[in-house]
């Protein structure tokens, strides 16, 4: 940690405004991450304004609603009364205390960074930035970005000569940077955001210390880390973490399902250890805009330091596989019953990455579904959370939500993501053929049901 004394004048002002809240929040990407965070700051009355590039969005926060399923629309005019608005004006940063960036990260064609987002908002907000303001990346990214990447930018492109602080930085000069990443579990009710600690490193300690400042408004908890690339690095442990053990549980379930095993009950089993065990649970396959993506950030930051990152590199080997054998499962369950996925019906349950949320990006679901089609079979799919599936990144399915009745029209069933609201005892009693993929028939017996 930096041991310069925190004794700038701009530092001062800035927390001075932080702490009447009266300093103006700007969140750049209003998506699962920039919405929920504007709202908030929002809530702990600061004056927040949102910024997006999607005009669609913007008017739709400007007139009350939302596009986030678990957002209600009332949340977004509460907001709104406290001085919320967005915007797709980036002139308007100039009038922000703190400019914080939430903008995607996803991977390229090519499966690396694409920091495309991120070096596109950084021009864009340099032209308007002043001293004193404190700019904070959110987005989940490879160590080095903070300082390799967004800084050079802002202080390239800025119109008054301004500098990041560091220590040595005139004060007059100076605007903050930090790295905070974001740590949302979607779905997750268990813990509440206030409660979810927020890491935050600093280019140097006066920004640590006003972003620290801020984010104790809405968190009760700051962690202050010694750089920008610690935290970065930091997200990406978290993330990688669960990716490696995911994969893990995936190979060990199918050796289980060779051996007769359940795997579910071992985890079960396993998981009464009072220490030393973390339950992770198999599935169809990795989704999301983190797991299966983040930790690729780091593979090809790894390579500039002539290194393998072997454990991600097999990770997502194992992850990447599961899709395929699913589709695998469901041949052989309609072989065994004298049919073949040719012609075959069969109707996907769930495509949301994961249990009761509304967030496709990534999902496994997309990946059996093109897999099955190309093998000749007639795909529907029910979600209560998507009437209609279009044009994603990698897919352009155009399929309508099926109705949940006549399950015995389909060949197969296939369960993929485990929403809480269906009735698994009533699919497995109305279909012809179940293929389980989250263990949601946990407790039924049938001879339809197959668990893979
Ligand atoms: N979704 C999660 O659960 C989660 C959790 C932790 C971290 N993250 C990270 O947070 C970041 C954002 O993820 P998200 O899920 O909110 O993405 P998202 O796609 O839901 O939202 C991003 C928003 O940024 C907007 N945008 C894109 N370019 C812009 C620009 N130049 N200026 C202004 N707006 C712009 C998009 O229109 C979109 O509304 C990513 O780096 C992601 O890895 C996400």
């Amino acid at each position: 940690m930096p041991k310069q004394a925190s004794s700038s004048t701009l530092e001062k002002q800035l927390r001075a405004k932080i702490e009447a809240r009266s300093a103006r929040v700007g969140v750049i990407g209003l998506g699962y991450v920039g919405l929920p965070l504007a709202l908030l700051f929002s809530e702990e009355k600061f004056p927040v304004t949102g910024f997006d590039v999607d005009a669609q969005k913007v008017a739709t926060l400007n007139q009350g609603g939302s596009y986030i399923y678990r957002i209600a629309p009332t949340d977004i005019r509460a907001a709104q009364a406290r001085g919320f608005s967005a915007t797709a004006d980036y002139a308007h940063l100039a009038e922000m205390d703190a400019i914080i960036l939430c903008v995607p990260t996803p991977l390229t064609e090519a499966h690396e960074p694409d920091l495309s987002y991120i070096t596109a908002t950084a021009e864009a907000i340099a032209p308007h930035l002043r001293a004193g303001q404190l700019v904070v990346l959110e987005s989940t990214t490879y160590p080095g970005t903070t300082e390799e990447v967004l800084v050079p930018i802002l202080e390239k492109k800025n119109r008054g000569g301004l500098k990041a602080a560091r220590n040595g930085v005139t004060d007059e000069n100076a605007f903050f940077v930090v790295f905070s990443p974001e740590r949302e579990d979607p779905g997750n009710d268990t813990v509440a955001r206030r409660d979810i600690p927020k890491v935050v490193g600093g280019l140097d300690a006066r920004a640590s210390e006003v972003a620290e400042a801020l984010y104790r408004a809405i968190f009760n908890s700051v962690v202050l880390v010694s750089s920008p690339a610690v935290a970065e690095m930091t997200k990406l442990l978290e993330n990688i973490y669960r990716c490696v053990n995911i994969a893990l549980v995936n190979e060990l379930k199918l050796l289980s399902l060779r051996m007769g095993l359940d795997i579910w009950e071992v985890i079960e089993a396993a998981k009464t250890k009072p220490f030393g065990f973390q339950p992770f649970y198999p599935g169809p396959g990795l989704g999301g805009h983190c797991i299966p993506i983040d930790p690729f950030y780091l593979s090809w930051k790894a390579k500039q330091w002539d290194f393998d990152t072997r454990f991600i590199e097999l990770a997502g080997e194992i992850n990447s596989a599961m899709p395929h054998h699913v589709v695998a499962a469901v041949a052989q369950a309609l072989s065994q019953r004298q049919k073949s996925l040719q012609g075959a019906g069969i109707l996907i349950l769930g495509v949301a990455y994961k249990r009761d949320i509304d967030d496709l990006r990534e999902s496994p679901a997309l990946t059996i579904i093109e897999l099955l089609r190309k093998e000749g079979a007639q795909v529907r799919y029910h979600d209560p959370y998507f009437r209609f599936v279009g044009r994603g990144r990698k897919y352009n399915l155009q399929m309508e939500c099926a109705p949940l009745t006549e399950l015995g029209q389909y060949d197969c069933v296939v369960i993929v993501t485990d929403h809480s609201d269906y009735d698994y005892a009533r699919i497995v009693r109305e279909a012809q053929l179940v293929v389980d993929t989250r263990n949601a028939t946990k407790g039924i017996d049938s001879p339809k049901i197959v668990r893979c």
